[in-house]
């Protein structure tokens, strides 16, 4: 498959479907944020092997907001920990902003993603002993920020999800989409330049999971994020600049039409 050339831009929000052929890739070659060729990814279960990912390649433009859509089981995730460092397929190549993820020692991996990188897990991944602020200020304290600019940092990203009255509530008391705001407002504190996030608004409200992706677009708009996004939410295919669909560990289309996927 050429992903590149079928590379399109697709219109935002609302605009009707288009039947143009795709323009050139704007992105010249190694100038990818992200540049995944032929991923592929089995797991046992028993005695069998089960297929995850079939060969994929994936190429996403810097600043650009890309969906990966398609059904339970489909290998989003899967496909996801390849691309982000997270866990290693057992074939094929990712370079993103320009290294080579899988030729890198772990610890070399787990710097680029401690300075390159903002996750947003599918299941929040926080720490039970930590409040909201604290959860912030950990990833920010490895990235050796001083203690003052941490605490405010930590404040003003959580206004940002709608949270400044929980910056000292733990996990336990804080509701499903609280905690996901807060996991979203700790992958965004750092200024990340590729984010990945997986399921970002499946525990919120049509109000908050606006919120979010308008966040989302702001670091990809104003701040030259790259956002790599899975979601079965279709309120989230008008904030996108493009839709990658994926059926049984295959792409099946990379420009996909954000109308079909609307209510
Ligand atoms: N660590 C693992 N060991 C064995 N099988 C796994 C493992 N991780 C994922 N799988 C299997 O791989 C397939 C794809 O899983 P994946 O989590 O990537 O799907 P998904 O598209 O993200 O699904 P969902 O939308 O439900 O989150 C599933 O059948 C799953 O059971
Ligand atoms: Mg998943």
């Amino acid at each position: 498959m050429n992903n590149a050339n079928a590379l399109k831009r697709s219109p935002m929000s609302d605009a009707p479907p288009t039947t143009e052929p795709a323009p050139a890739p704007r992105a010249a070659p190694g100038k990818w944020a992200i540049e995944a060729r032929g991923l592929r990814k089995s797991f046992r279960s028993g005695q069998q092997k089960v297929e995850v990912l079939k060969g994929i390649d994936l190429l996403i433009e810097p600043g650009e907001i890309a969906l990966v859509m398609g059904p339970s089981g489909s290998g989003k995730s899967t496909l996801l920990a390849a691309v982000s460092g997270l866990m290693r397929p057992d074939e094929g190549s990712v370079v993103a902003l320009g290294q080579s993820i899988w030729e890198m020692p772990k610890s070399k991996i787990d710097r680029f993603r401690l300075l390159n990188c903002g996750f947003i897990f599918q299941g929040f991944n926080l720490f039970a002993a930590l409040t909201a602020s604290q959860q912030i200020q950990t990833v920010l304290k490895f990235m050796r920020q001083g203690k003052a600019e941490r605490k405010a940092t930590a404040e003003a990203t959580l206004a940002d999800v709608n949270l400044s009255h929980r910056l000292n509530n733990r996990p336990d008391k804080l509701s499903g989409g609280e905690k996901q705001r807060v996991a979203i407002a700790r992958a965004l504190a750092k200024k990340p330049k590729l984010i990945f996030a997986d399921e970002p608004t499946s525990a919120l409200d049509g109000e908050n999971g606006h919120i979010i992706m308008e966040l989302l677009r702001k670091c990809a708009k104003e701040q030259g994020a790259t956002v790599l996004c899975v979601t079965h939410d279709a309120r989230l295919a008008s904030f996108a600049d493009r839709i990658i669909t994926i059926e049984d560990g295959v792409i099946t289309s990379t420009n996909a039409d954000p109308a079909q996927f609307k209510h």
